[in-house]
């Protein structure tokens, strides 16, 4: 069987080596082949991934990356209906939400290729969400969607989408986790405090909105002046940071890191606070408590086992949030995410289809 796996992000990276790990076992009888969008492309947001993470040398590199959605979308449509024709899979398996998931599913729906949609289901409700879009679209077009949660299964039911082609995996992300932490490494060249909060601030909800990039940036200055904050930057937040005049004093920034510093990170923070959606998860993995600087989270079984407070962009409730302490007492026993053996999931679903 031939796949065609689509990937450019970096959190696709990461989900993607768990579940290529086990497509390239021997006996799989799969041949995979990986397409690299290009969406990020410099080497701390890329490179560093495929060496770490021992990730196979893409099959090519699209280098489309750095535009508007509609020019990454567009650019990557027309470069991945190439390569698709050429290769002519079985499958392609696309991650997440990024603009690249979407392109993916797109070129080869439109090509009658079978698409499979891992991390499927997850709802914002959200529409100006780019990430929304590029979701609801893909798991429309997909013919196998594995969901990592009950609630994402439930969210594929209420739009009509049921029956055996929607399989519950677990996430994949938990694979990685289990996979990499015995690896994990302590950032090179970087000053860190004995204690502190982890936290990154990428989703451009909140880097695009002056206001509200402002307030996340004055909360993290009221937590750190408690308990010191490690900030991993995104670069479209540095840039912006950096053509705006914020005061970031007390902030430890650093480059982004990759992903065996990160987990390294993960273990010994005493707090996350982020908008990420892959941190959240891994803030649960590591029993972290996680402040989520967003309005509403996919991941609510989080807020519902009370290890994850939703604190929006605004600094007081930043604030109030870590002063009150109320992160300190969260439920971290239940295997919310399944038993790390979701690629597996994957991989005997895909042989079965
Ligand atoms: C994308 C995803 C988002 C995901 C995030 C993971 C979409 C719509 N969004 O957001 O869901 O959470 O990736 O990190 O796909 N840039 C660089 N170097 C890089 C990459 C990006 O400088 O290697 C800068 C560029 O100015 C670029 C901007 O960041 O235009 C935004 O990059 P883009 O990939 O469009 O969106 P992300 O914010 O990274
Ligand atoms: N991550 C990383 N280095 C960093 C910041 C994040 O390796 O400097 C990892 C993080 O541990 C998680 C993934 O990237 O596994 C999350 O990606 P991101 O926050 O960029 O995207 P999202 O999950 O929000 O789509």
């Amino acid at each position: 069987m031939k796949i065609i796996t689509v990937i450019g992000a970096r959190p696709q990276f990461i989900k993607a080596a768990a579940v290529s790990r086990v497509l390239r076992q021997a006996n799989s009888g799969v041949q995979e082949m990986i397409v690299h969008t290009g969406q990020h492309y410099d080497p701390n947001m890329s490179d560093v991934f495929f060496t770490e993470l021992d990730i196979p040398t893409p099959h090519a590199n699209l280098g489309v990356g750095g535009g508007t959605h509609g020019q990454n979308t567009g650019r990557m449509l027309e470069a991945l209906e190439a390569e698709m024709l050429k290769v002519r899979p079985d499958w392609v398996l696309v991650y997440g939400d990024t603009d690249s998931t979407l392109a993916g599913a797109l070129a080869a729906a439109k090509l009658h290729i079978p698409v499979a949609h891992v991390e499927s289901g997850l709802r914002s409700y959200n529409r100006r969400m780019p990430e929304e879009i590029n979701r609801v679209l893909t798991d429309h077009v997909s013919e196998l969607l594995f969901t990592p949660t009950e609630t994402a299964t439930d969210n594929l039911g209420a739009e009509g989408l049921t029956g055996s082609k929607v399989i519950q995996v677990g996430d994949v992300m938990y694979d990685a986790v289990l996979h990499y932490r015995q690896s994990a490494k302590a950032p090179r060249d970087v000053n860190l405090p004995p204690r502190f909060a982890l936290s990154t601030l990428h989703r451009a909800e909140n880097t695009d909105d002056p206001y509200r990039l402002a307030q996340i940036i004055e909360g993290l200055r009221a937590i750190s002046a408690s308990l010191p904050v490690v900030l991993p930057l995104h670069p479209r937040t540095r840039k912006l940071l950096q053509a705006g005049s914020f005061d970031l004093t007390g902030i430890h920034i650093i480059d982004p890191v990759g992903y065996l510093e990160m987990i390294w990170l993960l273990d010994r923070c005493e707090l996350v606070v982020t908008d990420s959606g892959g941190l959240q998860k891994e803030a649960y993995f590591f029993k972290k408590p996680c402040l989520t600087t967003r309005d509403e989270t996919e991941w609510v079984e989080l807020v519902q086992h009370g290890v994850n407070i939703l604190v929006g962009a605004n600094s007081e409730h930043i604030a109030s949030a870590f002063e009150g302490q109320a992160w300190q007492s969260g439920d971290f026993t239940k295997p919310l995410y399944g038993h790390g053996d979701s690629s597996e999931k994957i991989l005997a679903a895909l042989k079965q289809a």
